[in-house]
């Protein structure tokens, strides 16, 4: 695909995206479909983000593509979810290799199935050194199972006498998350018309900027990416501080 992205100064770019990739089965219910022909949808387009950060220089991108809270579905919507982001890893690893980026997984393990923590792993480890970009899979991740997985390793740390709990400041806290290099999100971008987080990144997202777009996922294109780091880099990001 040929893209075009927007000549944005460097400074202006977000160093990492989280995308919440929403909308599927309103997708496809508005053609009479299966919730589960949405989602087939939505790996191409999750290939196309990746060509389009990588063309804009956007080094982070978190994809949430199963949260702790999916598990409440049907059974069936839960199975073919599980068996599509195994086969969606094992279908594009070699691409996404290829194009040099690094494939990482935050979640929770309890409850995730053995052969998509395999396919995981396997990506992890075939795209390890890449350097272009790293997208993280968000599979089986909530942001509170992270926050409290990480305070039961912190706890443990204490426990053992490796940890003060007066020496714990908010770098500590951060190295015990999934990722412990991952940057702050600078922009948190939704499409499919929902203004909410869904337990998405809340540790990292404290100061991200939340852009919404109405456009369910399967429709998303890199025009909607580029769109949407065009108005991050109008925003007036402060942080606390006052403007200079
Ligand atoms: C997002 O699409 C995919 C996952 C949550 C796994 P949905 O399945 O939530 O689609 P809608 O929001 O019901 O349309
Ligand atoms: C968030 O979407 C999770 C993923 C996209 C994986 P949901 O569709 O599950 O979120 P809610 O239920 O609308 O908040
Ligand atoms: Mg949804």
């Amino acid at each position: 695909m040929k893209l075009n992205p927007p000549n944005i100064d460097p400074e202006f770019i977000p160093k990492h995206i989280a995308l919440v990739m929403d909308g599927n089965g309103r997708w496809a219910q508005e053609r009479g479909l299966k919730r589960t022909e949405g989602h087939k949808r939505g790996e191409a387009v999750l290939l196309d983000v990746v060509d389009a950060c990588i063309a804009m220089g956007v080094p982070y991108l978190s994809a949430y593509a199963f949260s702790t809270e999916n598990w409440r579905r049907s059974a069936d919507e839960v199975r073919f979810l599980m068996g599509f982001n195994r086969d969606v890893l094992a279908r594009q690893r070699q691409e996404l290799h290829e194009k040099g980026v690094r494939v990482k997984w935050a979640g929770r393990r309890p409850r995730l199935w053995r052969s998509v923590i395999r396919e995981l792993e396997a990506a992890e480890e075939l795209t390890k050194d890449n350097t272009t970009m790293t997208l993280v899979m968000c599979v089986n991740y909530g942001g509170r199972a992270e926050l409290v997985d990480a305070t039961r390793r912190l706890a443990e740390d204490v426990k053992s006498g490796k940890l003060a709990p007066g020496a714990i400041t908010e770098k500590t806290l951060g190295s015990y998350l999934y990722d412990p290099e991952m940057p702050d999100v600078d922009l948190f971008l939704r499409p499919s018309g929902e203004k909410r987080t869904s337990n998405f990144l809340p540790w990292q997202s404290v100061y991200a900027e939340m852009v919404y777009q109405d456009k369910l996922f399967p429709d998303f294109t890199p025009q909607d990416l580029f769109d949407a780091v065009e108005e991050y880099a109008r925003r007036d990001r402060r942080f606390g501080g006052v403007k200079k």
